[in-house]
């Protein structure tokens, strides 16, 4: 008997040949279905490999009669019901280490491009505009990154910082002194970290506790003329408070690669001149699809052959 694969987000085709490559398994990719499409086709299904944009609701699963296991191939499962998906007895697993690098040099791309202005700037050379008086920009060096969020990302995000120059304080629940020592990096508080930081990065998941966890009263403790970026889920900035403290002239710039809401349809923060932005694309390079695809390919291929996964 063939297990029946959904590919419902595109993923690498390199990173799915292992399970092209297996015996048994018979792949459908199907991208950009409404929910109500997923919901139609689901219950064909033994296995589900989505990005982000799958939205995995408690309906879909609901529907997914034979699903054994959601493959997400990224880091974040928030577009994932997990309490839902364990009630019915679906294995969730997801791949957490191979976007890290992507996400940690967009974060940096991201942080540069919004100090020195570089869209703004090629925007206005794009449009035959030669202006040099409207993108001065301020540097990195010894400047405070505050860095929320001390995990995988956010550990690179600080070692790279460091190699700018910067200082770098941090606050992660998980962080000891003698990790933060090791790591060459200040510790603190959120609180702390707002206050002291010229430069903001999140690297949280988006949990209950990190659904706005930087909001108007963050803004109102950080220093004028703070930069922020959030490369890691739309959420964890409110939004209305950023456009805010923005046009309050209170934060200065804003690199958003995520949004609360994907794909965008709230477009007020991009019309303002400090907000640079790219649309999710932190993990996407050629080397983390491949790779994030590659370990959700082979955990499915694992679960039902061997009946384990590696979650790695
Ligand atoms: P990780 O699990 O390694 O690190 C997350 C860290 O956040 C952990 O150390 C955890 O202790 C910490 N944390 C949890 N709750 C916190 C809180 N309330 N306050 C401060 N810290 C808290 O995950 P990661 O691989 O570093 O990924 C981080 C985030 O980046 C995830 O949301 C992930 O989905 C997102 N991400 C985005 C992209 C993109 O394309 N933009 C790519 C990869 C990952
Ligand atoms: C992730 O959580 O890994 C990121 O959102 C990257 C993605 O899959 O788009």
């Amino acid at each position: 008997m063939n297990y029946n694969i959904l590919i419902s987000d595109p993923l690498s085709e390199d990173g799915i040949y292992p399970l092209r490559q297996a015996d048994g398994f018979d792949i459908t990719i199907e991208t950009n279905m409404t929910p109500e499409q997923l919901g139609e086709r689901i219950g064909d299904f033994d296995a589900l490999l989505v990005r982000s944009q799958t939205q995995v609701t408690r309906a879909i699963i609901e529907k997914a009669k034979h699903l054994k296991i959601i493959g997400r191939a990224g880091v974040g499962v928030d577009n994932i019901d997990l309490e839902a998906a364990t009630e019915h007895g679906i294995i969730v697993v997801n791949a957490p280490d191979g976007n890290t690098n992507s996400a940690a040099e967009h974060t940096m791309a991201m942080l540069m491009s919004m100090a020195r202005k570089i869209p703004q700037a090629y925007y206005a050379l794009r449009n035959h505009n030669w202006d040099r008086k409207s993108f001065v920009g301020v540097e990195l060096k010894n400047k405070t990154l505050g860095v929320i969020g001390l995990g995988r990302i956010g550990a690179e995000v600080a070692a790279r910082a460091k190699g700018q120059r910067m200082n770098v304080i941090a606050y992660d629940p998980f962080l000891t002194p003698e990790k933060a020592d090791k790591m060459g990096v200040d510790f603190g508080s959120v609180e702390d970290v707002v206050r002291a930081a010229d430069f903001i990065t999140v690297h949280t998941p988006l949990l209950k506790e990190t659904r706005h966890l930087i909001n108007a009263k963050a803004f109102d403790m950080m220093k004028p003329g703070v930069q922020i970026v959030n490369c890691a889920r739309g959420g964890i900035i409110d939004e209305n408070a950023l456009y805010d403290a923005i046009k309050a002239g209170k934060v200065a710039g804003a690199a958003l690669d995520v949004f609360e809401q994907e794909p965008m349809v709230d477009f007020r923060l991009l019309d303002l001149p400090e907000v640079v932005a790219t649309p999710h694309l932190g993990a996407s390079t050629i080397e983390a699809q491949e790779i994030v695809a590659v370990d959700v390919s082979n955990d499915v291929i694992r679960y039902f052959t061997e009946g384990t996964v590696r979650n790695s």
